[in-house]
């Protein structure tokens, strides 16, 4: 053969070749998109977040659910996600195959909390921490807590009444963040706490603002904030060390795990975690309560059923001259339902992120590698299908338990909350003072929801409180029924 009769076949094959690997791609990536969830990724790059926030997320999800079921694909944020709203799929990724997920949040936000905290972490080093921050939470831990949240919620609600407006939703987080201060710290040093809240505050401002680093920018603000609250846990933690206290609060069992090669945490690592924890704690906590006070205040009847309950343990504990006893709020059914009810109405965490870490296969459809899978809570709360008549609040429904895996208002798997019996605790203690030694009225809007990110409602829920008087509770008698009536405009 002559020499260019060789080049002339060489160029040929590798063309047929190249032709024949260009061919193959484009029918596996043909292949790979057919067999993705329906759905939309909009425009490119910007890909659906423009509808997503020019409209109520509730509506943009269901709307989307409707269109396309309950697994569908979508752009947001620049990422690509596939959403899902169905028991099945949320326990797919949250339980039974949660090792081929792993947590995902936005790099701002890790730089903000700090990137050794709990949530942001798997395998071996996640497991010590949860063990930690659990023991903290355990009921034996709780049940030691009882009196002095009870102080903490006495006075925040004491320091409320008097007739003048107050915006609900802020009010709670003083008191979720007094709650957190006393799980990590035990009794803190007034000085640090004011440093910490001071700082804590701007870190909180800066948190959901446009991450940019220029000079007076909020989140700019946040992360020397940030700084700060890292140099008050060190001073805080070298006073512990000096005095040798081995205090059993969180920040005592922090300060003492060692793991297996005998390694302790670094102040670093304590740090990030007792800001994730104060920050995991407060605003979901305060949501909640927000809105038990606007749901008992929204129905006259329902509210009377829970005096009527509370009113009990009331006069058993002396007219509240005893603190409640840990055995008394396990024993709130009517409460407890209210919460359960809240909590579904509600949904403060709508939805969670997770993103693949191989392609996963998910009832013949393909979750690729790097996308972000969102469980729905909200939309699973909302289902008709698992909740009956879903946007009335109706008490009844927590008679029965829900069917499995529909109801997630603290997450499943093994990033579940594990500060769920605190918040519930809380929100137990709060309506029992709430109910049995104040009325309120709420002012302003009845309706409307605003998100920052938690739902909250409209305006922070801006309230009058009045405290009962006691010669009536004296006589055993509620105020609130010789009150004149508020007007429910
Ligand atoms: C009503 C109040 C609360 C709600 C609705 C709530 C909800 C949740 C949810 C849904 C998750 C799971 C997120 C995910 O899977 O991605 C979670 C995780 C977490 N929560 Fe809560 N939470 C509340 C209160 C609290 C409190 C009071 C604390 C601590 C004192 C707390 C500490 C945490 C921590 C540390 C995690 C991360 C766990 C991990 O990654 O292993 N939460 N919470």
């Amino acid at each position: 053969m002559e020499k260019f009769e060789v080049i002339l076949c060489i160029i040929t094959l590798l063309l047929t070749l190249t032709s024949y690997l260009f061919r193959r791609k484009k029918k596996g990536e043909a292949c790979k998109r057919e067999r993705l969830p329906p759905g939309s990724m909009g425009w490119p790059y910007i890909g659906e977040t423009l509808q997503l926030y020019s409209q109520d997320p509730n509506v943009f999800f269901a709307n989307k659910v409707k269109r396309y079921g309950e697994i569908y694909k979508t752009h947001l944020l620049g990422c690509a996600c596939v959403m899902v709203a169905s028991p099945e799929a949320s326990r797919f990724v949250l339980v039974t195959q949660a090792h081929l997920f792993k947590p995902t949040y936005p790099a701002s936000k890790e730089n903000l909390i700090g990137k050794s905290a709990i949530f942001f972490h798997q395998g071996d080093y996640h497991t010590r921490l949860r063990k930690l921050v659990q023991s903290s939470l355990s009921p034996k831990a709780l049940r030691a807590l009882v009196a002095s949240i009870e102080d903490i919620i006495a006075s925040a609600l004491n320091s409320l009444a008097g007739g003048h407006v107050i915006t609900t939703f802020h009010e709670m987080k003083k008191l979720s963040f007094e709650v957190g201060i006393l799980l990590i710290f035990g009794q803190l040093e007034a000085h640090h706490k004011e440093e910490l809240k001071k700082n804590y505050t701007i870190v909180d401002r800066g948190y959901n603002s446009f991450p940019t680093k220029l000079p007076g920018s909020l989140y700019r603000k946040a992360l020397l904030a940030r700084n700060q609250l890292s140099k008050i846990l060190n001073e805080i933690i070298y006073e512990r060390k000096e005095k040798k206290s081995s205090q059993k609060d969180l920040l005592g069992s922090l300060l003492s795990s060692k793991d297996d090669k005998g390694e302790i945490l670094s102040e670093g690592q304590i740090a990030d975690n007792i800001i994730g924890v104060l920050f995991a704690a407060q605003d979901t906590t305060a949501s909640a309560m927000t809105w038990i006070l606007k749901y008992l205040y929204d129905d006259p009847q329902r509210l009377e059923t829970v005096k009527a309950e509370q009113e009990v343990i009331y006069k058993a504990n002396e007219v509240g001259n005893l603190h409640l006893t840990w055995a008394q709020t396990r024993n709130m059914p009517i409460t407890h339902k209210v919460i359960l009810e809240s909590l579904r109405m509600a949904s403060i965490i709508s939805f969670t992120f997770r993103e693949a870490v191989v392609d996963v296969e998910y009832n013949g459809y393909l979750i690729p590698k790097g996308w972000k899978i969102m469980p729905l809570f909200r939309n699973m709360h909302h289902n008709p299908q698992f909740f009956n008549d879903p946007q009335k609040f109706n008490l009844s429904r927590f008679e029965v338990a829900p069917k499995p895996n529909t109801f997630m208002p603290f997450g499943s798997g093994l990033h579940a909350c594990p500060g769920n019996e605190l918040a519930k605790l809380e929100m137990l203690i709060l309506t029992h003072h709430l109910v049995t030694k104040f009325r309120w009225e709420v002012v302003g809007p009845q309706s409307g929801t605003q998100y920052g990110p938690f739902p909250v409602p409209l305006h922070g829920l801006p309230t009058k409180f009045w405290k009962e008087s006691t010669t009536y509770r004296q006589h055993g008698r509620f105020l609130i029924k010789d009150a004149p009536p508020f007007s429910r405009t």
